[in-house]
């Protein structure tokens, strides 16, 4: 059933207060999932959000065969051993790009494996020619018919290979991690991803008996053995540093003051010191964030400033719309350079009608001029992350907002109307069919 946000803006005042406090991170907890192939047993994994893409791969691994169970709010046990099938389903592939991180531990293990071209975010055109490339380097065989990838080994398993990344991609990182931890001999990655994600998924493997060297370096080693054992050993998600961005930036916009807990404030260092730079009252705690007494500032008196996105350390792609948003509010003209995907400033144009000055130099590049207030509309949510722009740019506006297609905002967000309503947020959640 399709749903959407009534939000009630605020119109540029500062009244949101009180504490969020920050979930399980989606971009590591997926490829742990798909990491339970790798295992001759089962395993616990915590800390997880209540989002759309876990209950998505949830699926696709249970179509497998794969045994997945909620134990409580935040708690899944996954055993992968009775796996027996190798096909992804096509709908849900589809909808969720992750999903491609299963062919690693598929061909790994069982030496086959059939998938759709990945769908999820249209954020840009997300080929998957490093996945086919590397697969036929680590000795399998690729086809593609009837709108499907069939790969497959000889002799059900994949050779270790020397594998460089033309560009830092993190599941293709994650997905030839751990073909290698089943593949006959070692395999070299080079000019990996460094994103955090990908360290919290190597220390997990590692914890369970996978000869993984070189985490958070651009080259990493993985030598083939055995099917992993957990051995009773439990999966924590590392907390969300996107989750964690965004929410910062909504209390830099219209909070007088806000607490951010459990989460890592050194995984998003780079945006707190820009926004610190612009003048935002930021407190950095071991694991927390606070604003105090941002009501003082009007956000004009914020300054604006460029930003570039980059692969980890740089600034994260998936905080580039937040940030445009806060962008609009600061005095000064600031240079959006999304570097990594060219779909990614189309959300600009429903911010533009909004009432915010921002001029699209090409898909990569936007001028952003601030300040300027922003006016409610409906608008149509194109992505997780845009999604949750738009909620921070309909609670920043004056008058009442719609957002449609929220599914995308459920994909990564867990019930997000309900924590923004216990720090003052006026956001309800209705059904399309309601008036
Ligand atoms: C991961 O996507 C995240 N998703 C994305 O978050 C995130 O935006 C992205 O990394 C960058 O940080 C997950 O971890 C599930 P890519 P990923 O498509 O690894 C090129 C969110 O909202 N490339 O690999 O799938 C590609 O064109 C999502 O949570 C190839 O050329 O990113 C791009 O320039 C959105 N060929 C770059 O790599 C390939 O075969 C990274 O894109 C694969 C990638």
């Amino acid at each position: 059933m399709k749903e959407k946000f009534i939000v009630k803006g605020l119109g540029g005042k500062k009244i949101l207060s009180g504490k969020i406090k920050i979930n399980g991170a989606k971009n590591a907890i997926l490829p742990t999932m798909a990491a339970s192939i790798l295992f001759k047993d089962g395993f616990e994994l915590n800390n997880i959000p209540n989002i759309e893409d876990v209950k998505r791969m949830s699926e696709l691994l249970g179509c497998l065969g794969s045994e997945v169970s909620k134990k409580s709010e935040n708690k899944y046990l996954i055993n992968s051993k009775g796996l027996n099938k190798f096909d992804l389903d096509r709908k849900i592939s589809e909808q969720m790009r992750a999903s491609i991180i299963l062919t690693g531990p598929l061909l790994a293990r069982f030496g086959q494996v059939s998938f759709p071209v990945p769908g999820g975010c249209v954020i840009g055109a997300r080929p998957i020619d490093f996945f086919v490339a590397g697969f036929k380097k680590m000795g399998a065989e690729t086809k593609f018919k009837n709108d499907r990838y069939y790969i497959s080994t000889k002799n059900k398993k994949l050779n270790g290979a020397k594998i460089f990344f033309k560009t830092p991609s993190v599941t293709a990182t994650e997905t030839f991690i751990m073909a290698g931890v089943l593949a006959k001999g070692k395999t070299i990655l080079k000019n990996v991803a460094l994103e955090p994600e990908i360290d919290n998924l190597i220390n997990f493997l590692v914890s369970c008996g996978a000869k993984i060297k070189g985490g958070g370096t651009t080259t990493i080693e993985i030598v083939g053995g055995t099917l992993l054992e957990a051995k009773g050993k439990k999966y924590i998600a590392m907390p969300d540093r996107i989750e964690t961005g965004s929410f910062l930036i909504l209390g830099a916009l219209c909070a007088k003051d806000l607490e951010i807990t459990n989460c890592n404030p050194n995984d998003i260092d780079i945006l707190i010191e820009i926004l610190k730079d612009s003048g935002v009252p930021i407190k950095v705690g071991k694991t927390s964030i606070k604003i105090e007494k941002n009501d003082k500032i009007n956000n004009s008196q914020f300054k604006g400033s460029g930003i570039k996105t980059k692969e980890y350390p740089g600034f994260p792609t998936d905080l580039q719309a937040p940030m445009v948003i806060f962008l609009t509010q600061t005095t000064g003209e600031s240079l959006v350079f999304e570097t990594i995907f060219e779909g990614r400033l189309n959300f600009i144009e429903d911010i533009t009608r909004m009432g915010a000055d921002i001029i699209l130099l090409d898909p990569h590049r936007a001028i952003v001029r601030g300040p300027k207030d922003l006016r409610a509309r409906e608008l149509e949510s194109p992505d997780i992350r845009a999604g949750l722009a738009f909620v921070i740019a309909t609670i920043l506006a004056k008058g009442e907002s719609v957002i449609n297609n929220i599914y995308l905002i459920d994909r990564g967000y867990e019930r997000i109307e309900e924590r923004l309503i216990k720090i003052g947020v006026d956001i309800k959640r209705i059904s399309s069919e309601e008036i």
